[in-house]
């Protein structure tokens, strides 16, 4: 009998994650062995899962962002029900009784990584990390950020272009939870005006002096790209300063965009490289990208996530950016 191993995506989508899918497929069925897809449905506790054997995956699903799997976020499962986690647990090993897995491969966040231990300890585990966030620790990088500031890098540019035809003062409010990553990648891309993070503590009044001057030297007006953690500032902004600004959440369109070719390469690099150490019998591990390589790291008695420490003070103070 062939070996079989299960495949799930946890907490929030993000571009990429059918790509990583599809990485595992192959691989997996290259060297003989089978997928089994666990499927999820929201909001249903008693029945959030179910499986079936991927016997065929069309190439074009990598360019697909979400995930074909379904995914559950805390938020999605069913709080009038006191149960829901035995429930889910009890659900989640029925589904899977119909085959013999040797192991799980989890597509999760720093958030899904720690219910996964909880609710699936009791399977072998590889973690993938993915999430739009690029928070999870101990790896330089996520499936799904990528594409995450390559879509909004391009909302940027709309804002900074309608922004300037009316000289306002633009604020963009970027996902990113409690943590900077996207803000600050995407703020010195879209050469923002200014860019407010929660690693940085930002002092009101040089913020407020810096864009009275700047909105003044202006032509075109003033970007200010301000990470979700840091919402609050916006009000400073609105009403503190006498100038003509608007708001935009850009929320889940961050999140819905393109594949980029970068997370497909990781993809590429990170599922390849989780069938290698499951079917060499290594589990408990998460796959992680440093130093331009990929390799794994335990996941036992790890903190999840990580926050931004290279603040990039340097190019910003050079490129005239407010952080
Ligand atoms: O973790 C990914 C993320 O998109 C965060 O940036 C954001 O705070 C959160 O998920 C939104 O979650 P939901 O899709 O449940 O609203």
């Amino acid at each position: 009998m062939k070996k079989q191993f299960g495949i799930i995506t946890t907490g929030g989508d993000c571009p990429g994650l059918n790509a990583v899918i599809y990485s595992v497929f192959k691989s997996i069925t290259t060297q003989g062995a089978e997928l089994i897809g666990i499927y999820q449905n929201p909001i249903h506790s008693k029945e959030a899962y179910s499986s079936e054997k991927i016997e065929y995956l069309h190439p074009s699903i990598i360019s697909r962002p979400g995930t074909f799997l379904g995914s559950m976020v805390e938020s999605d499962v069913n709080y009038f029900d006191p149960q829901r986690f035995t429930n889910m647990e009890k659900n989640f090993f029925k589904a899977i009784e119909p085959f013999n897995l040797s192991g799980l491969f989890v597509l999760g966040g720093d958030g899904s990584i720690k219910v996964a231990q909880q609710i699936y300890k009791k399977i072998p585990i590889i973690v993938i990390p993915k999430t739009i966030d690029n928070d999870v620790a101990y790896t330089d990088y996520a499936i799904g950020f990528r594409s995450a500031i390559e879509t909004t890098v391009d909302l940027l540019d709309n804002l900074k272009s309608t922004g300037g035809s009316h000289k306002r003062v633009m604020i963009a409010e970027v996902m990113g939870r409690d943590t900077g990553f996207i803000a600050l990648e995407s703020g010195i891309a879209a050469f923002a005006d200014a860019i407010l993070i929660p690693e940085k503590p930002c002092d009101l009044k040089s913020l407020k002096h810096f864009l009275m001057t700047r909105y003044e030297e202006s032509k075109t007006g003033v970007l200010i790209v301000i990470a979700e953690g840091v919402s609050h500032i916006k009000d400073f902004i609105k009403t503190e300063l006498p100038l003509p600004s608007r708001y935009t959440t850009l929320g889940h369109l961050q999140r819905g965009g393109k594949v980029s070719a970068m997370d497909r390469i990781m993809a590429a690099h990170m599922g390849s490289y989780a069938v290698d150490i499951a079917l060499k019998g290594l589990w408990d591990q998460i796959i992680i990208w440093r130093d331009q390589t990929v390799m794994h790291t335990p996941l036992s008695n790890q903190s999840m996530k990580r926050y931004v420490t290279d603040l990039k003070l340097d190019i910003c103070k050079k490129l005239g950016i407010f952080i």
